[in-house]
């Protein structure tokens, strides 16, 4: 898209909704009275940008984003600062990284400048949606759909960009309490060379089937092992994952199959800004339970836009219960939630120029 035809055009919502109390907004449950919306065809590519009234999608019921998940998403996060300022939290590596699952999923190339620039406007009419409320944020989903109405198997023709924001609490019913992560030994989330460092839906979808058996089993996620030989730790789906071991923080290396996290990143960043030991590499869940038995475990800690930094309480493989750093949230863990939570609200200094103003 050229600057000549990127003019936004902006209809303003007539009927303005309730705005739910901040401290019950849970995740993903209440929507902002606007939405971002853009076109792609072969012929124009990316056009006719528009905020519109948040409103239902119409789309054929061939479109080729419901029989063959030609789809991606983002997720980030706008910040109202204690002057009532409105920041963002690395928008460029998430539209980035948005880019890198489009390349994989064969959906065209955003522009990341007009996106940004297109999250802003949009930021800007909605603003007085992004609450306050500690522990509070208005989470962003930015997402392209394949519209094509055609059933061949083959890239669409046609694509919707759109973006649309709900002001979130915690993502996990534990609030900022440990979490308790079952550990998947049958089914895996992705393969080496598969689709699983791709924020694509599918890679959610075929998550729920464990994720539901964990729950009745009073379990709040599934902890992934690698796809081959079921041994290597890799990823809790919503999170990364990262384990205090003798004084060295580890986290599964990035191989092909991880979601290459915003949140993990900064995490291993702010380690070794602190001189913290961190290391990427293979870790397998033998190595980690052996650590919970011997007593060098210390802490564990998932991390994502969504959790943010979720402690890990409580583990389970193949019935084996690992209870980690008591239960109760480790030091670390708190230290790096409240030092990146402090960065993204603005009441924290930030020597990384990881925040945007918007
Ligand atoms: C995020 O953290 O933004 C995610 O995409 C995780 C999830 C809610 C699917």
């Amino acid at each position: 898209m050229t600057a000549a035809n990127n003019a936004i055009s902006i209809e303003r919502s007539l009927n303005k909704k309730t705005k739910p109390a901040q401290d019950q907004l849970g995740f993903g449950i209440y929507f902002t009275d606007h939405m971002f919306v853009m076109d792609y065809s072969v012929e124009r590519e990316w056009h006719n940008p528009r905020i519109t009234p948040y409103q239902p999608i119409v789309l054929d019921p061939a479109a080729k984003v419901f029989h063959y998940g030609q789809t991606i998403f983002e997720g980030l996060k706008a910040y109202k600062t204690e002057d009532g300022g409105i920041q963002l939290f690395r928008p460029r590596d998430n539209f980035a990284r948005m880019n890198r699952s489009n390349d994989r999923m064969s959906v065209p190339e955003l522009d990341i400048d007009v996106a940004i620039a297109a999250l802003e406007q949009l930021i800007a009419v909605d603003q007085d949606w992004i609450p306050d409320l500690p522990g509070t944020s208005l989470y962003i989903r930015p997402f392209v759909i394949a519209t094509q109405a055609t059933l061949g198997v083959s890239p669409s023709e046609n694509y919707q960009f759109i973006i649309i924001m709900s002001p979130v609490g915690a993502y996990y019913p534990e609030g900022i309490n440990p979490v308790k992560i079952h550990v998947e030994s049958h089914y895996v989330r992705a393969v080496v060379g598969g689709v699983g460092e791709a924020k694509t839906a599918g890679n959610y979808a075929a998550a729920l089937k464990s994720q539901q058996a964990a729950k009745e089993e009073g379990y709040t996620q599934v902890l992934w092992l690698d796809g081959t030989q079921h041994k290597y730790i890799e990823e809790v789906g919503s999170m990364n994952v990262f384990f205090k071991i003798n004084g060295t923080v580890v986290t599964p290396a990035l191989n092909g199959s991880i979601l290459a996290g915003i949140t993990r990143n900064s995490v291993i960043q702010l380690l070794k800004h602190w001189d913290v030991p961190v290391e990427e590499r293979v870790l397998s869940i033998e190595e980690l339970y052996e650590a919970g038995r011997n007593g060098t475990l210390e802490e564990a800690f998932g991390t994502g836009t969504a959790a943010v930094i979720s402690p890990i309480g409580e583990m389970n493989w193949n019935g084996e219960k690992l209870v980690i750093s008591e239960g109760v949230t480790g030091q670390l863990s708190k230290s790096i939630y409240d030092t990146l939570t402090g960065i993204q609200t603005g009441a924290v200094a930030d020597p990384f120029g990881w925040v945007k103003k918007v």
